[in-house]
């Protein structure tokens, strides 16, 4: 875990813990071991720490986090790690800390109780706690102001993102920068650390205060922060708790700033939100592992790629493909229709440089990577093709079979449809093991998530293949089965009739949005038809309808009524909201009351003023059963995977952990019970999932949550 090396008057302390260094269970103890060793030795002048292999440390091992149960624990935890950062700082000789890939978290926090911080170059020093739902624990939120100053320890406590060495360096929190390698920055260190040894004296960050004429300044920048905290939606725990520990390390002595930092840190240990954030982190990369493709499965490098199709699905994959700068061929029926579509991308990449997300020349190098054709010419020299063209089995049968004889025999062909029958694609193109779903989710540009979904055939080479390549695009990828509407589609159909019957129960569209927004989606879910065109919702119903997905689904009238009146949503001004011309607001339009009202006399529903927690608690326990369903199907490998997938794909809010999570947070037997309660009310589609009722039996959740 820690190698210690002395020689030339240096202690040399190496932490070796693959992969990330983090800081696990005696391996703080262990560096504290290795510098009282090098104090006690007379030889030694001076000790360098360094990270093995390609880090520095990602911090404190998160594992141990979710085995803290209680309040106490937490804050014995972190007195600990006060301890032990204070044991380093105090030492007698200088310790000289060298940075390389990443000083994290706790990682970046040791570094600071270092008495000298040298970096290469590349190397990245932040305090990402936030994004698990934390504020340092181990001194970050003292030391850091003291180095850096207030404003820039705000940023990088609360909105978490890492900074580059030279950044850090001109902001003082790194010494000195090196270029080149690991072993240039050993040498680097090594000649620092005697270099101080001989100059004599030793700076310790605690030591440092803010200077008094920057109080008041470093005061306001504390209050405005609060106060922007105050404007966003949802009023997390961890983001105020930064300031607030910030703020103590400017009014008070450090000892005193660090007491309320630990008081603080394990206030936010406890929470839900926490918890939720830190299962999502080893949730999404336990997604990785996919059973019957084992670590090693060869991945085919993909280097030029193909997109049928292009309409907004097809242009928007085009883009993913040249921002990770790989050339792509946007094939399309005719002339015009590539027009459209290369137009739109280029709009779509004007807007990106009016915002200054991106330069004009990266614009023109994503646009010169796109070649759009109406041929299927070339198609022999790619490595992967992507099918997006229009939602229709027939359509794309056709296409994987003209793809079948038009590409190479190691080429992945991948369907981005949102529902339909991987297995019947794969059978047409005369590839099956070749053949899999990439489900991108709109705007495919934007989204973070990729649904793999695996046919019957598909081989573990392709399924490894997808998964490097969702990685190199930006994306995470999950592999799910091959059912209608894979994970996300399918309980996401089980939400959506759920609202629609809310509607015709008396709720109306803007209660229903408000309530789901409020409880932290980025949109309720009739916005989010208005954005993603009633129109296709349409189709979906039409295909169930034909009974495409073997099984009994609820119809929309009031849906069905607004297609019928070419009300699909903002692309045509209207939809289950009103939009003014050029404008994206959505305004309550009163027909849609009528219109419910209509069918709820047809249906013989007796409209009453629903509660905004019926329809939270519906809504919530229609993903929940049907993700249950999912699981116990074997659609989804763990339930984690349909929490990445619900957060990753329509914004499910992290802090809740996604709809699995979330259900354990309300208790599987209260969920149970809800499902029981519907089914008396409103009928047997509502009922448990099989996988519900074994769990509740069992006194588990989806997950062994701690208490
Ligand atoms: N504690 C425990 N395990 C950690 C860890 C930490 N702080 N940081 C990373 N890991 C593990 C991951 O779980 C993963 O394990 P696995 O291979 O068994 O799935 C492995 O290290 C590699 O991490 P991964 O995220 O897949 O690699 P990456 O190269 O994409 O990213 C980091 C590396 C360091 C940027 C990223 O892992 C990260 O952000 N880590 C968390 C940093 C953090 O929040 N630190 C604060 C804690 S105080």
């Amino acid at each position: 875990m820690i190698r210690y090396e002395a020689g030339g008057g240096i202690a040399v302390i190496t932490i070796d813990n693959p992969p990330v260094n983090a800081l696990g269970s005696g391996v703080l103890e262990a560096i504290e071991a290795g510098i009282a060793r090098g104090l006690a030795d007379p030889s030694v002048q001076a000790v360098v720490l360094i990270g093995a292999g390609e880090t520095f440390a990602a911090g404190v091992d998160i594992n141990i986090f979710t085995t803290m149960t209680t309040r106490e624990q937490s804050l014995a935890l972190s007195d600990a790690f006060h301890a032990s950062l204070k044991n380093i700082e105090g030492a007698s000789k200088p310790v000289v800390v060298a940075l390389h890939g990443n000083a994290l978290g706790g990682g970046l926090e040791l570094a600071m109780s270092c008495h000298y911080r040298i970096a290469l170059s590349s190397a990245r020093v932040g305090q990402p706690e936030i994004l698990l739902g934390l504020i340092p624990g181990a001194g970050g939120t003292q030391r850091l102001p003291r180095l850096c100053g207030v404003p820039l320890a705000l940023d990088l406590c609360i909105d978490g993102k890492p900074v580059g060495a030279p950044r850090a360096h001109a902001a003082g929190i790194v010494d000195q920068l090196v270029d080149g390698d690991r072993d240039a920055l050993l040498a680097g260190a090594v000649a620092f650390a005697r270099a101080r040894a001989k100059a004599g004296g030793i700076r310790r960050t605690r030591d440092l205060s803010i200077a008094p004429a920057d109080v008041n300044a470093a005061l306001d920048a504390c209050d405005d922060r609060r106060a922007q905290l105050g404007k966003t939606a949802t009023p997390l725990l961890a983001p105020y708790a930064a300031v607030d520990a910030i703020k103590a390390a400017v009014t008070l002595p450090f000892d005193a700033g660090s007491a309320r930092e630990r008081e603080l840190f394990a206030d936010c240990l406890v929470s839900t939100e926490s918890r939720a954030l830190v299962h999502l982190f080893f949730a999404e990369r336990e997604a990785a592992k996919v059973p019957g493709v084992p670590k090693g499965t060869p991945a085919r490098d993909i280097r030029r790629a193909a997109i049928v199709g292009a309409g907004t699905m097809g242009g928007g994959i085009a883009m993913t493909y040249a921002n990770a700068g790989i050339p792509v061929l946007l094939k399309d029926m005719d002339d015009a229709a590539l027009r459209r579509g290369m137009a739109t991308i280029r709009r779509n990449y004007d807007a990106s440089v009016a915002k200054g997300r991106m330069t004009a020349d990266a614009l023109e190098r994503a646009m010169g990577l796109i070649t759009p054709t109406t041929s299927y010419d070339g198609f022999d020299a790619v490595d992967i093709v992507v099918e997006a063209v229009f939602e229709d089995l027939a359509l794309k049968i056709s296409t994987f079979g003209d793809l079948g004889r038009v590409t190479r025999h190691d080429c992945v062909l991948a369907s981005n449809t949102s529902t339909l029958d991987i297995d019947a694609l794969a059978h047409a193109s005369g590839r099956s093991s070749n053949v899999i779903g990439h489900h991108f989710f709109s705007p495919a540009n934007v989204m973070k998530l990729l649904e793999i979904v695996r046919g019957r055939d598909t081989g573990p080479e392709t399924i490894a293949t997808s998964q490097k390549l969702a990685k190199r695009l930006g994306k995470v990828g999950v592999v799910v089965g091959n059912c209608f509407g894979f994970v996300a589609n399918r309980m996401l159909l089980q939400y959506l009739r759920e609202s629609y019957l809310l509607l015709e129960e008396g709720a109306t569209v803007a209660a229903i949005d408000r309530v789901m927004t409020g409880f932290g989606m980025p949109v309720g879910p009739f916005g989010m038809e208005d954005i993603a065109g009633l129109d296709v919702g349409a189709r979906i119903r039409e295909h169930l309808r034909a009974g495409g997905a073997g099984t009994a689904w609820p119809e929309s009238a009031i849906a069905n009524r607004l297609v019928e009146m070419g009300r699909f949503g903002q692309k045509t001004g209207a939809g289950w909201y009103r939009y003014e011309s050029g404008s994206r607001t959505p305004l309550v339009d009163p027909l849609i009351d009528t219109l419910a009202s209509e069918v709820s006399a047809q249906r013989g529903i007796a409209r009453r003023a629903v509660p905004d927690e019926e329809v939270l608690a519906r809504l919530t326990t229609a993903l929940a059963n049907e993700g249950a369903r999912v699981l116990e199907e074997g659609y989804a490998s763990r339930a984690g995977d349909i929490d990445v997938i619900y957060c990753y794909g329509f914004g499910f809010p992290r802090y809740r952990g996604g709809p699995m999570f979330y259900a354990d947070t309300v208790g599987l037997p209260t969920v149970l019970a809800r499902i029981r309660e519907y089914r008396e009310r409103f009928g047997d589609y509502w009922k448990p999932a099989p996988l519900l009722e074994q769990l509740v039996g069992a006194g588990r959740g989806f997950y062994r949550l701690k208490e």
